[in-house]
């Protein structure tokens, strides 16, 4: 039993919202600002169909998030797929996902392994902005902060485990002036030892918390930083990363102890 719950219920029909109230330092406290995260949908049926993903960004949206970003991994590049949702299918179901301040997306590195055009046009068509090594300045005045997002660590693959990233923080800090604070969207939290401290807040992906995690410990992390940055809200000297454990399943059809979830955080 708890193997078909694993491979069958948890994936396909659990739905978490999970929140996170913080004020990192570098975040004025009087800037509230609530966002709506989704990461890893890997669509395809039977875990992630046209359905499904409806009823995820109808979860969004009834959060009532003043911004909603997608964290990359749109592409299901696992075995078990029985009817593949095509790119333009996958846009079509996140078209409806809105936000006041807009809706905003990386692409993650299985999107780069299927073909990133097809994804960068099916976001553009969802109305989602790709914030590829870009940043971009979002409210006015006194609550103006800055969304920057970069791309994949592992976007190109070489062989032999070895992976060539496409990710530009220093290209996209460039970008940023002013004082205003910064929140960064990245795919893999592996890029957080290097983000500085301009960054008020990091938010991720990738992990999908393990997909097995059980007391806090997940056996199996995609990062050479093991459990480390396998999920949830991490800070070091002072910085702040949040990781979802995201929305569908890669490699295996498995999740136990880590259910889709939709992230809503409340800065301020
Ligand atoms: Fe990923």
């Amino acid at each position: 039993m708890p193997a078909a719950y694993g491979f069958a219920i948890e994936p396909a029909w659990r739905l978490e919202v999970v929140r996170y109230a913080l004020t990192p330092p570098g975040w004025p406290a009087e800037l509230k600002l609530r966002i709506a995260v989704l990461a890893d949908l890997h669509v395809g049926e039977p875990f992630m169909g046209l359905s499904r993903i409806g009823r995820i960004v109808d979860t969004a949206n009834d959060l009532r998030a003043d911004l909603a970003v997608v964290l990359g991994d749109y592409h299901a590049s696992h075995r078990f797929i029985t009817r593949v949702v095509l790119p333009e299918e996958a846009s079509m179901a996140l078209r409806r996902l809105r936000a006041p301040m807009g809706q905003y997306a990386i692409l993650g590195n299985h999107d780069y392994w299927s073909g990133a055009q097809l994804w960068r046009r099916a976001m553009r068509d969802a109305g989602l902005r790709l914030l590829e090594n870009r940043a971009v300045r979002l409210g006015e005045g006194e609550t103006a902060f800055w969304l920057g997002g970069v791309a994949s660590m592992l976007a190109i693959r070489l062989g032999g485990g070895r992976f060539h990233g496409l990710h530009n923080l220093p290209g996209m800090l460039h970008q940023v002036k002013g004082d205003a604070p910064l929140i960064l969207l990245a795919h893999e939290p592996d890029i957080f030892p290097t983000v500085p401290a301009r960054v008020a807040l990091t938010l991720c992906g990738h992990t999908h918390g393990g997909q097995v995690r059980l007391a806090g410990y997940s056996p199996v992390v995609p990062s050479k930083f093991g459990n480390r940055y396998a999920y949830g809200h991490v800070v070091e000297d002072g910085r702040h990363m949040i990781v979802t454990g995201g929305l569908g399943v890669s490699m295996m059809p498995v999740r136990l102890g880590v259910p889709p979830e939709v992230v809503l955080v409340e800065l301020g």
